[in-house]
């Protein structure tokens, strides 16, 4: 079995109105190829929640920061089909530059708030270019649903935001990350890791796990996030962007865990920037004192 491979826009729609046709219940999963366990896993959860799922595969070239990462981005769209094909996954939409951004094209879509602070500092402009390519791969799927990973944490906000505020018909579900076996967030960017580098990378979600226990159990912030940075630059990366405590529902900075809340990493190793975050769940004193705990609807 394979699964069918569909590159213009006039094709995905001429397939999805005939899925319609049928009163078929669609979902999408937008990715950048390079498929591992993580994005397989949105699939599966896909395929248990729609009669048809389409996976996209785009390279966006605007939200990448430098050519080089672009360049260096991996390819491997022949594999990713591959993989595809046994789960049963019924179209690879694989867009041409054209189909997304064809001659002439004008429209950013910038997505304030939850753009800001975190990646968005490190990323200009990253963050329009996700909401820009995730809106356009929504409006051409037309999908019921999208698919995302906890991983992108940050991307899941932003995203939730978009669909909210320009009333696009499609339910946002959000899969937990996968870790390799070892701990290691899985990530299409493991692949450039250095076999010594893959042996450190590993440390950063020990490190995040030690200090969101450490948290819970009511650690001053200021003094773990310092102890954890300090751990992951011993451990071998070479900068730590940021690791920071923000609201889970909110991605509000907290200096207490009085809500739940996520702590999140973005760090360099070998000239690889990996990202990661855990939940942070507050004690139970701060849960059972009303005056402290704000609750999330
Ligand atoms: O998470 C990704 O792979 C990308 O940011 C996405 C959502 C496919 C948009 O290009």
């Amino acid at each position: 079995m394979s699964v069918p491979i569909v590159s213009t826009l006039a094709e995905l729609r001429a397939t999805v109105a005939a899925w319609r046709s049928r009163g078929l219940r669609i979902a999408v999963v937008p990715t950048m190829g390079a498929l591992h366990e993580g994005h397989l896993s949105l699939v599966r959860a896909a395929l248990a929640e729609c009669d048809r799922v389409v996976v996209t595969l785009f390279v966006n070239p605007k939200q990448f920061n430098s050519a080089a990462d672009l360049a260096a981005y991996p390819r491997t769209e022949r594999e990713d089909a591959a993989k595809l094909a046994p789960l049963g996954a019924h179209m690879l939409y694989v867009p041409g530059v054209d189909e997304i951004y064809p001659e002439g094209f004008a429209t950013t879509i910038s997505v304030s708030g939850v753009s800001e602070g975190l990646c968005g500092a490190h990323r200009p402009g990253h963050f329009d270019g996700v909401a820009t390519v995730v809106a356009k791969l929504f409006l051409q799927t037309g999908a019921d649903l999208a698919f995302f990973g906890e991983k992108d944490f940050q991307q899941l906000h932003v995203v939730r935001r978009l669909v909210r505020d320009l009333d696009i018909p499609i339910g946002i579900v959000a899969c937990p990350t996968v870790r390799e076996n070892d701990g290691l967030a899985m990530s299409s960017r493991n692949v450039r890791l250095l076999a010594v580098e893959r042996r450190a990378a590993p440390r950063l979600a020990g490190i995040l796990f030690e200090t969101a226990e450490q948290l819970s159990k009511g650690a001053p912030v200021g003094t773990a996030l310092a102890q954890a940075e300090s751990a992951i630059v011993a451990a071998g990366f070479e900068e730590v962007e940021y690791l920071d405590l923000r609201g889970e529902d909110d991605l509000a900075p907290l200096t207490t865990v009085d809500r739940p809340a996520r702590l999140l990493v973005a760090a360099m190793l070998g000239g690889t920037r990996l990202i990661d975050n855990v939940k942070v769940s507050p004690s139970q004193a701060a849960m059972s004192d009303p005056t402290k705990f704000k609750k999330v609807a």
